[in-house]
């Protein structure tokens, strides 16, 4: 048997699902060359039946990304399988992973249908996928609460018709290890051509058991873990990717096995993953917790002072994380600010040079100093900014009587070019600035959450404010950054202004082909 790990990244599948506001086709895009970066074997990246945003963000995925494997999930229906192998199609190579949910549950209640219909329709799918591709990957979706005889029979079948790889998830996180190492051991013990694909995992979190669900399921001959980053997914979320990577690289010597991932990456894809998918990561959370390689005690300290192996398995390095502080002001000049972005593992076409200086030289006026992670801040801020955004925050005023508790706000933006300023009160500084910026946007927006946090370390630390807003029914998520808070909060507010006034335009735009299509037809 193998001894590599086929890593399978659904971050922009399962994870993206379980978002409050959906991504970008350039944010996922931004998402899907980190995971290539990172070195994932395959990547899911939608779902492409379910939205014509989805089909459009794997179809641009799907053309860029080369070195990893781009995949796009189908229900066990042949219009799904169309769908997404269209949006494939672009690719050299795809995998198309068609699902149908197995256990006596699903089957009974949701589906409502017999185990020998839904077989017949997994054989079905299977075969029809078969037309687009080689690479069929077949899930017996709450495979975990699937009666064992039942699932022995549907891996059979699923792999007679042609699927290379099997995937078994615990799509409700509810077995316990030795359970779950059972089902993937019986499986090898009893599906007859089980040789003939690759066995592959799927477990959410729901029980906190994800994790060790894989590996007990690696031990037992799984060779492909699906997996998400800071695991993220449905409900509880997936398995995590960083956590996999860092096991199985960790500790190779008692599970034998490894993958491809470039550990180095972990921490900045972490970060980027967190960022845009408005998901903060916990402090103590393993490996990309803001604490994970921190020692708080004096017995710790002291131990680590004397040997990092006394309470470090494993290093910040080795993931990425680097503490090098080098002194960056507004003297340094462009080729500091390059030689550090490469340090950190960017490359020039990563990121907009000009826009990053001139970012560069304004926080560092108002800064001092500039710290790696608030280039790597803003490298991803001048990312995340539309070049050609129809607003521009320009200048923020704001008095504030915290006694009273009112405030006034006034705001000067650029709007597609054109400077307009408007003032309003609020019973804070935020809301003043909130109450000003609707005035001048013309939107009214409603805020589900705001969410302030910190980039940096410490005094030094930038002001990082990520909300989402309601408009219309529809979800947008707004990022702001500024060493003050406030223009941080209102920055957020323009980002989302930006993104609204986007969705209308497209939205304008499929009304008018809309209608001379019907003008057309007549
Ligand atoms: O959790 C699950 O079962 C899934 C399948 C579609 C693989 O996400
Ligand atoms: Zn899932």
């Amino acid at each position: 048997m193998s001894d590599r790990v086929i890593i399978f990244d659904t971050t922009l599948r399962d994870g993206e699902q379980a978002l409050a506001a959906s991504l970008t086709v350039k944010e996922k895009l931004q998402i899907a060359l980190a995971l290539e970066r990172l070195g994932v074997d395959v990547m899911e990246v939608g779902f492409p039946v379910s939205s014509p945003g989805d089909f459009e963000s794997v179809q641009t995925i799907a053309r860029t990304i080369k070195q990893s494997r781009v995949c796009a999930l189908a229900r066990a229906l042949e219009k799904d399988i169309d769908a997404a192998a269209q949006a494939l199609s672009v690719a050299e190579q795809f995998r198309i992973h068609t699902f149908i949910s197995t256990s006596t549950i699903h089957v009974e209640s949701k589906l409502k249908r017999s185990f020998e219909q839904v077989l017949d329709m997994a054989v079905g799918a299977v075969k029809y996928a078969r037309r687009f591709t080689d690479d069929v990957e077949f899930s017996c979706e709450d495979a975990g609460r699937t009666p064992i005889d039942n699932l022995c029979r549907m891996v059979e079948a699923a792999i007679a018709a042609g699927a290379r790889t099997i995937n078994i998830p615990d799509t409700v996180g509810y077995t316990v290890p030795s359970e779950f190492g059972g089902i993937i051991r019986t499986l090898f013990n009893r599906v007859p051509n089980i040789d003939q694909a690759i066995i592959s995992v799927h477990c959410h979190d729901d029980l906190g058991m994800s994790v060790a669900n894989s590996i007990t399921a690696v031990e037992q001959g799984a060779r492909q873990i699906e997996c998400t980053v800071n695991g993220i997914g449905e409900r509880a979320g997936n398995c995590s990717l960083e956590e996999i990577a860092m096991i199985l690289a960790t500790r190779k010597s008692l599970l034998g096995v490894e993958t491809g991932i470039r550990a180095k990456e972990i921490h900045r894809t972490s970060n980027l993953v967190s960022q845009l998918c408005n998901m903060p990561v916990q402090a103590n959370k393993a490996i990309v917790g803001a604490n994970a390689f921190t020692h708080s005690s004096g017995i710790h300290q002291d131990g680590m002072l004397k040997a990092q192996n006394t309470y470090e398995i494993m290093t910040p390095e080795s993931i990425g994380l680097n503490r090098n502080n080098l002194n960056m002001t507004s003297r340094s000049g462009r080729h500091v600010i390059k030689h550090r972005m490469e340090e950190m593992g960017y490359s020039e076409r990563d990121y907009d040079m000009d826009l990053l200086y001139q970012a560069f030289l304004k926080l560092a006026d108002k800064k001092g100093q500039v710290f790696d992670y608030d280039l790597e801040a803003l490298a991803f801020m001048e990312a995340q900014a539309e070049t050609d955004a129809h607003y521009q925050l320009q200048q923020l005023v704001v008095q504030s009587d915290s006694t009273e508790g009112v405030a006034t706000a006034t705001v000067r933006i650029a709007i597609d070019g054109e400077s307009k300023t408007e003032a309003a009160t609020g019973n804070g500084p935020v809301d003043a600035a909130y109450n000003a910026i609707a005035r001048a946007t013309a939107h009214k927006v409603n805020i589900s959450s705001y969410k302030l946090g910190a980039k940096g370390e410490g005094q030094n630390a930038l002001g990082q404010v990520d909300i989402t807003a309601n408009y219309h029914g529809q979800n947008f998520h707004g990022l702001g950054l500024a060493t003050d808070v406030v223009e941080a909060s209102a920055q957020a507010l323009v980002h989302v202004m930006n993104l609204i006034r986007r969705a209308d335009r497209v939205a304008d735009c499929k009304q008018r082909m809309q209608q001379s299509k019907e003008l057309g037809s007549v």
